[in-house]
């Protein structure tokens, strides 16, 4: 059985003191024990506020990028360690924010996943397709790329979380239907089967991302591969994340 995983990825978004305080209301609004996983990804100048407040909590600390070397002369880069350090457990790489904007590649990502696992951090690994790329049905071999290129020599992926976010879901308030996701998740489980093994892809969770709301969370989580979300716009209100919690379950 695979537990759900409801992520919130702040992107650039809260001071570090809006960030401890909802950190705060939302300790005290969850139910001290929940069928779901709850993570939630700060910008780094909030990891180590939030980190003491969810420490002991059933809320989970991940932050939104990292460099895949351990320390040296690279000027305003974090590495694993540093976050590991600070109480992270998860690390999202691979966003298509930080591939469209910041010049990531699937060989980058690759590295960072290497640097990711060697730390003891849990990556979740974002791919998705443009519009343009679905339009002219390109949207499986731009995922098979991309997971080619990004689990290249990985050996074990057993805390790997995979999230499928079509580039044109992301903050555009349009989702992919239930069905269109299923099936480019059941895509992603195929492609683990064959690369690694059955077991581990029954193990794996593939998240999906791309303008969840309360309003939608329901009938996406039904699908049978679909485990939970990535949430960007949705997770910054408490009430909407709360929501999105008890829905996941
Ligand atoms: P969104 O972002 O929920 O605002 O569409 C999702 C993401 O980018 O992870």
């Amino acid at each position: 059985m695979r537990r759900p995983l409801i992520a919130g990825n702040w992107k650039m978004n809260k001071t570090p003191s809006e960030a401890k305080g909802f950190a705060q209301e939302l300790i005290k609004a969850l139910p001290v024990k929940t069928d779901v996983e709850i993570l939630i990804c700060p910008p780094y100048t909030a990891l180590s506020l939030v980190a003491d407040i969810v420490k002991n909590t059933p809320i989970k600390l991940g932050a939104q990028n990292m460099y895949w070397e351990a320390k040296g002369a690279f000027t305003g880069e974090i590495s694993g360690e540093f976050l590991k350090d600070i109480g992270c457990e998860y690390v999202i790489l691979g966003h298509s924010e930080r591939r469209q904007y910041f010049g990531e590649t699937d060989e980058t990502v690759n590295k960072k996943l290497h640097a990711a696992l060697t730390g003891n951090l849990k990556p979740i690994i974002c791919i998705g397709e443009r519009l343009s790329e679905r339009e002219t049905n390109l949207t499986f071999d731009v995922i098979q790329k991309q997971l080619q290129g990004g689990f290249m020599n990985v050996g074990n992926i057993e805390n790997v979380v995979v999230a499928y976010e079509p580039v044109w879901a992301i903050g555009t308030g349009k989702t992919a239907t239930p069905e269109q996701a299923q099936e480019v998740h059941k895509y992603i489980r195929n492609f683990i089967v064959d690369k690694y093994d059955k077991n581990t892809a029954d193990k794996m969770r593939i998240l999906y991302g791309g303008s969840v709301t309360p309003e939608n969370i329901a009938v996406l989580m039904k699908q049978p591969d679909i485990d939970g979300a990535l949430v960007g716009g949705a997770s910054l209100k408490l009430d909407s994340f709360l929501q999105l919690t008890k829905a996941g379950s």
